[in-house]
C-alpha cells in the first residue's frame, strides 16, 4: 500500500533523540517504534507536498504491569505528531486496518469551507471502514500554536490521538524569542479494560463510565505506579535553555492540573492562538484544551538532576466515578552530574482535585495578545443570541430494562434540554444535497424550553428528564452570533468543556450563578478575551462566547468529556453560503466514505 513512513530527519538533537528512545523502554511488540517527539517535518521536504500516512491498527501495550490490544496509528501510542506552519494545506492519508469503524478530527483548525474534512462521525461524514481509506486535507488558516488531533467515533480517541505543532509562517517567528526545543505534553488516560467494553457496560444499563485506572504524561502513568518506572517520559534539558511545551489534554474525562517541581511556567498560548505571557505554579487545562508554555531551565549548575512533572485531575462532581491519580513524568538536566543516589525531586505541588477556584483563578488569566490600543477583533454587535443550558440529565428507563442510573433512570445530557441523538447517516451530506429534513430537525431552541432557576440548590427531581432529538441551529452567513452556555445544579453539576469544530471564539465573559442579561453584558471582556476552540463552563455557572459565522458548513458542538458527549451533550450549527464564491461550502471530494 506504500504507507511506510519515511524516516525521520535528525536536522538537530540526535544525542537527545536517542537519549529518549533509550529512556522509552522496550515496547513489547518489536515492530513498533517508541513514542519519538523530535521527529521533524523530513516528509515534506522529501515530496514538495507535506503529507502523513495514518495506518490505522491494533497494537500491544503493556501498561500498569498489564498487556492489552489498543487501537493506534502507525502502531505508535501517543500516535506520530503533524507539523505545519500557519497557512499550510497537509494530507493525511488514512487507511483503516483495524476492526471497527473510524474517523479522525483535527481539532481545532477551522477548516473553512471545507467541513468534508472535519471529522465527526455522522456530523461531516460516514465513518471510514475497515479495510476502506479516506484521505484528510487539514487547512490551517489562522491557527497557529498548538492543538491536535483524535478519532471522533465512539471512545477511540481514548488511544488514537496525537499533537499538532503550528509554527509561524516561514520569515516570521514567535512574539518572544524562539525556544530552544518544542515538545508535546499530552495528558491522557489509561484503562486496564477494552474501551469499547466500557462503553458498551455504560450503555447497557444506563450507568456512569468506569473510570480509568491511571492518568498519563505522553502515554505514560509515571513512577508512581507499579511497573510503570521503566516507561516514565523524560525530557531531556540542559541549564540556562528555554523549553516550550505544549500541553494538551486529550483524557476522556477530567481537566487537569500540571506543574514541574522547581519551576514556573510562563503560559504563551492557549488553543491554536497566543496569549499574553504570564507566569504560573502550575496549569489548568480542560479537556480538549491546549495550553502552550515556556519553561526556563534553571541557569546555575546544580547536583540537581531529576525534576517531578505531574497532573492532577480536577473532578468538580462528587458523585462521578473519578481516577483521582497523579500522573508523574521527569525532567533530567543531561549536563548536570550523576550524583549517587539522585531520585527525583518531590512532586510539584497541585490544586486540590476539587479546587474548582484554582481552576478559575487560572482561566482567567488568559488574554489574548490585544490592547486597547489594538483590541481583538471582537464582534461589537450581535445579531443571534441563544441561552444554552448544559446538564446532565436522566432518561426514564424503558419497561422490563434494568438500569443503573439516577433514580433508577439511565444516565443522559442535553443542552436546551435536548438530548442529541445521532443520525444514521451524515448530517452534511444530506443538506448538501438540501435534504437536511431526512436527518434532522432544524428547530435547536435558542433558548431553555422554561426558564428555571438554575443554580438553585433544591431543584425538583422532574427537571433532571430529558428526551432524545436530532436537531440543529441554522445560522444565515456572516451572522454574529452570542451563546451564553450556563451551568445548571441538575444532578448536582458539573463542569464542561464545550468544544465548537468550524470556529475558534471569543470568550467575552464568564461568572457563576446564573447569567443574569440585564447586568452581566456591560462587564464583558471586549478588548482582549482569550480566542479559544474549547471553553470550560465552571460548575454551577455560565460563560459567553462571541463568534462571526463566516465558515460556511455543518459544525459540531459538544462537551469534551466523553461520557457527557455520549449521553447526548451536543448540537450542531449549520452556517449556510454566503454571496460570492469564498463565502461557500467546496464541493466534497469524490471519495467521501458511505455509511
Ligand atoms: Cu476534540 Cu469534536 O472534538
Ligand atoms: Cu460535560
Amino acid at each position: 500500500m506504500g504507507v511506510t513512513k519515511a524516516p525521520a530527519i535528525w536536522s538537530v538533537g540526535v544525542v537527545v533523540a536517542a537519549f529518549i528512545v533509550a529512556a522509552q523502554g522496550s515496547p513489547s511488540s518489536s515492530a513498533r517504534r517508541p513514542y519519538s517527539l523530535f521527529e521533524d517535518d523530513g516528509l515534506s521536504r522529501r515530496h514538495g507536498q507535506r503529507h502523513y500516512d495514518f495506518v490505522i491498527k491494533e497494537s500491544n501495550y503493556t501498561r500498569l504491569c498489564r498487556e492489552k490490544t489498543i487501537l493506534t496509528v502507525n502502531g505508535e501510542f501517543p500516535g506520530p505528531t503533524i507539523y505545519a506552519r500557519k497557512g499550510d494545506v497537509v494530507v493525511v492519508n488514512v487507511f483503516n486496518q483495524g476492526h471497527k469503524n473510524i474517523t479522525l478530527h483535527w481539532h481545532g483548525v477551522n477548516q473553512p469551507r471545507s467541513p468534508w474534512w472535519d471529522g465527526p462521525e455522522y456530523i461531516t461524514q460516514c465513518p471510514i471502514q475497515p479495510g476502506g481509506n479516506f484521505s484528510y486535507r487539514i487547512i490551517f488558516s489562522e491557527e497557529e500554536g498548538t492543538l491536535w488531533w483524535h478519532a471522533h467515533t465512539a471512545m477511540d480517541r481514548d488511544t488514537v490521538h496525537g499533537a499538532i505543532v503550528i509554527r509561524p509562517r516561514r520569515g516570521t517567528t514567535y512574539p518572544f524569542s524562539k525556544p530552544h526545543r518544542e515538545i508535546p505534553i499530552i495528558l491522557g488516560e489509561w484503562w486496564n479494560d477494552d474501551i469499547g467494553q466500557v462503553l458498551a457496560d455504560a450503555i447497557s444499563t444506563g450507568s456512569d463510565f468506569q473510570s480509568s485506572d491511571a492518568n498519563t504524561i505522553n502515554g505514560q502513568p509515571g513512577d508512581l505506579f507499579a511497573c510503570s518506572g521503566n516507561g516514565t517520559f523524560r525530557l531531556p534539558v540542559k541549564h540556562g535553555k528555554t523549553y516550550m511545551i505544549r500541553i494538551i489534554n486529550a483524557a476522556l474525562t477530567n481537566g487537569f492540573f500540571f506543574a514541574v517541581a522547581g519551576h514556573r511556567l510562563t503560559v504563551v498560548g492557549s488553543d491554536a492562538s497566543y496569549t499574553k505571557p504570564f507566569s504560573a505554579d502550575h496549569v489548568f487545562i480542560d479537556a480538549g484544551q491546549t495550553v502552550t508554555a515556556l519553561l526556563k531551565a534553571r541557569r546555575g549548575r546544580s547536583n540537581a538532576r531529576h525534576f517531578y512533572m505531574a497532573s492532577r485531575p480536577l473532578a468538580t462532581n462528587p458523585q462521578a466515578t473519578v481516577d483521582s491519580s497523579t500522573a508523574t513524568a521527569v525532567l533530567e538536566y543531561v549536563d548536570a552530574p550523576a550524583a549517587p543516589g539522585d531520585a527525583a525531586h518531590g512532586l510539584p505541588s497541585l490544586p486540590a482535585i476539587n479546587d474548582s477556584s484554582a481552576a478559575a483563578a487560572f482561566t482567567a488569566r488568559l488574554r489574548s495578545l490585544a490592547s486597547k490600543g489594538h483590541p481583538a477583533d471582537v464582534p461589537r454587535r450581535v445579531d443571534e443570541h441563544m441561552l444554552v443550558t448544559v446538564e446532565v440529565n436522566e432518561i426514564a428507563c424503558a419497561p422490563g430494562e434494568v438500569c443503573k442510573g439516577p433514580h433508577g433512570n439511565r444516565f443522559a445530557s442535553s443542552l436546551n434540554n435536548v438530548s442529541f441523538e445521532m443520525p444514521r447517516s451524515d448530517v452534511l451530506g444530506a443538506y448538501y444535497r438540501s435534504a437536511v429534513g431526512g436527518v434532522a430537525r432544524t428547530d435547536f431552541p435558542d433558548n431553555p424550553p422554561s426558564p428555571f432557576n438554575f443554580t438553585a440548590d433544591d431543584l425538583p427531581p422532574e427537571l433532571a428528564l430529558t428526551a432524545r432529538g436530532t436537531r440543529v441551529k441554522v445560522l444565515e452567513y456572516g451572522a454574529v452570533l452570542e451563546v451564553v452556555l450556563q451551568g445548571t445544579t441538575i444532578l448536582g453539576g458539573d463542569s464542561h468543556p464545550m468544544h465548537l469544530h468550524g470556529f475558534s471564539f471569543y470568550v467575552v465573559g464568564r461568572g457563576t450563578g446564573n447569567f443574569d442579561k440585564r447586568t452581566d453584558p456591560a462587564k464583558y471582556n471586549l478588548v482582549d478575551p482569550p480566542y479559544q476552540n474549547t471553553v470550560s463552563v465552571p460548575k454551577n455557572g455560565w460563560v459567553a462566547i462571541r463568534l462571526r459565522a463566516e465558515n460556511p458548513g455543518v459544525w459540531f458542538m459538544h462537551c469534551h468529556f466523553e461520557r457527557h458527549m455520549v449521553w447526548g451533550m451536543e448540537t450542531v450549527f449549520i452556517v449556510k453560503n454566503g454571496k460570492g464564491p469564498n463565502a461557500k461550502i467546496m464541493p466534497p471530494p469524490p471519495n467521501m466514505p458511505r455509511c
